[in-house]
């Protein structure tokens, strides 16, 4: 198997990078195979949502991975991707960033990463996912949409607090895609329970208060817990304990 990040495609523009893997048999056969773009001018978020592209201001990729998991354990590497961003995060610019399930890394509660992961068995039945990751690197929030400036972050911007920067867009590329490297590594030793173990140690959960829509209507709880595949445990107001399987809660108080 071949490194993740063996062969990166750099491109000005493109529609999505996760649609132009994904529409290509090819690139779908190269694990570790990454797409790049500079401006994706139909950029996709997760449960069907636009991703708002900003040409230059963001590091905007996509990887081809082949996980060794069962179909009934994908939903854990949405969170594998998110700890592997925040470890690089980490590591290339000293930021301690926080994981809010299923996979958005967070600098002092806000957005700073978005990944959509999507799948596509090959014929022989194995597992292949394309990750898209979307991280704000350059500018301020102020520069981004109203209705989502407020809950998001740039590099720049949290590192300008911390009175540092400036961001190098390549180093931080590296980074994730030697943490996803490090990561996958640990699933084909079989370490899924510990590697979400770390996840847990950085994420956003005990203390906080969920609201999620159910055929009840809208419930409120508190998370708990997640479970070996990744799922999200809420204890409801009443004590009735659910699993969330995938989609959004919402967060009901800041997130630090
Ligand atoms: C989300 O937070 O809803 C997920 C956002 C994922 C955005 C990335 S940017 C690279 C890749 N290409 C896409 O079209 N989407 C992902």
């Amino acid at each position: 198997m071949k490194p993740i990040g063996h062969r990166i495609i750099r491109l000005e523009e493109v529609h999505s990078t996760n649609t132009l893997l994904l529409e290509n048999e090819q690139y779908m056969d190269e694990h570790g195979l990454v797409a790049l773009a500079r401006h994706q001018t139909q950029g996709r978020g997760r449960m069907g949502r636009t991703w708002t592209s900003l040409s230059g201001r963001q590091l905007q990729f996509s990887v081809v991975l082949h996980p060794p998991l069962r179909a009934e354990e994908l939903p854990a590497m949405s969170l594998v991707c998110g700890l592997a961003v925040a470890r690089a995060l980490e590591e290339s610019n000293g930021l301690s960033p926080r994981l809010k399930w299923p996979n958005d890394v967070l600098i002092e509660g806000r957005k700073v990463c978005g990944i959509l992961v999507e799948s596509r068995p090959g014929t022989s039945g194995e597992q292949r996912l394309v990750v898209g990751i979307g991280i704000n690197c350059r500018g301020p929030s102020a520069d981004y949409p109203e209705d989502i400036r407020g809950g998001l972050t740039t590099l720049e911007e949290a590192l300008t607090i911390l009175g540092r920067g400036p961001v190098d867009e390549e180093e931080v590329l590296q980074a994730v895609l030697a943490e996803l490297e490090s990561l996958h590594e640990r699933l084909v030793r079989g370490e899924m329970s510990l590697v979400l173990e770390e996840w847990k140690h950085r994420a956003v959960l005990k203390g906080q208060r969920v609201a999620l829509d159910t055929p009840a209507g809208r419930r409120e709880g508190q998370p708990l817990d997640i479970t070996s595949e990744g799922y999200l445990l809420i204890e409801l107001d009443g004590g009735e304990r659910i699993r969330q399987i995938s989609g959004e809660v919402l967060w009901l108080e800041p997130l630090h």
